[in-house]
């Protein structure tokens, strides 16, 4: 399914449990970015961190295919929770995702839509499915829905209404269609993966800083487990 994976995420705290876990490293600089690349359990991994927000995300994705040669990607992280099902520390994976911030509705077009591109991009069936088998070898609880993203903290209970109503969104975060637009484009695999970290109201900035570092751990977990399993089924 893959030859090189690449994984993902947009601080410093969602890629340091990743690297924990990576042998035989070697750092590259390039786009003024560090990527890590190394193995786990002999497959070749490339791990890093975009920075926070859409432009940057895409930045790091195109990079981690085009320049690393990356044919599937992972993507891990938190995010702030719109359902009310979800709660600090719960896994949400993205079914697909879409851009919150993207508005030309004065030309007619309904929000998150650019001619030639998709409200809503789906992420791999096959992924997913590997997720969800995960989850349930490992009794976790998963939620599979849709992601919003935009380049915007929110913590603001209307902004995060509107965001679940329109794009009937379940957990918003920063870069996620923005990966899922690279990846999309370039013809290559993708899954995101998010812990929550905060419900995007107003106690958002505290919880953010306060479960930002439990909730990264939680996710990159979830995904390190998701690596093994395709190896393990690539054997199989
Ligand atoms: N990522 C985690 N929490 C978030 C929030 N409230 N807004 C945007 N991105 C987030």
């Amino acid at each position: 399914m893959a030859n090189k994976i690449a994984i993902m995420g947009a601080m410093p705290e969602e890629i340091a449990p990743l690297l924990e876990r990576l042998e035989s490293v070697t750092k590259t600089l390039y786009a003024s970015n560090t990527f890590y690349e190394g193995f786990y359990q002999g497959r070749h991994v490339v791990v890093a961190y975009s920075k926070i927000g859409k432009v940057f995300a895409t930045l790091t994705a195109t990079t981690l295919i085009e320049r690393f040669g990356c044919d599937l990607l992972l993507f891990s992280g938190v995010a702030g929770a719109i359902s009310d099902e979800l709660e600090i520390g719960d896994l949400i994976i993205a079914e697909g995702l879409s851009q919150h911030d993207l508005d030309i509705t004065i030309f007619g077009h309904p929000h998150g839509f650019v001619p030639e591109g998709e409200v809503c991009i789906a992420s791999d069936v096959k992924l997913r499915q590997i997720a969800k088998a995960v989850a349930q070898e490992k009794g976790l609880k998963l939620k599979e829905g849709i992601i919003a993203t935009g380049d915007q903290f929110v913590a603001n209970p209307e902004r995060k209404a509107w965001i679940g109503e329109t794009f009937k969104a379940d957990a918003l975060e920063m870069e996620g269609a923005a990966v899922a637009v690279a990846c999309n484009a370039l013809d290559v695999p993708f899954f995101i993966m998010r812990a929550i970290s905060d419900s995007a109201d107003m106690d958002a900035g505290f919880d953010f800083d306060a479960f930002l570092v439990g909730s990264a751990q939680i996710s990159a977990d979830f995904v390190i487990a998701m690596v093994e399993k395709i190896i393990a089924e690539e054997k199989a």
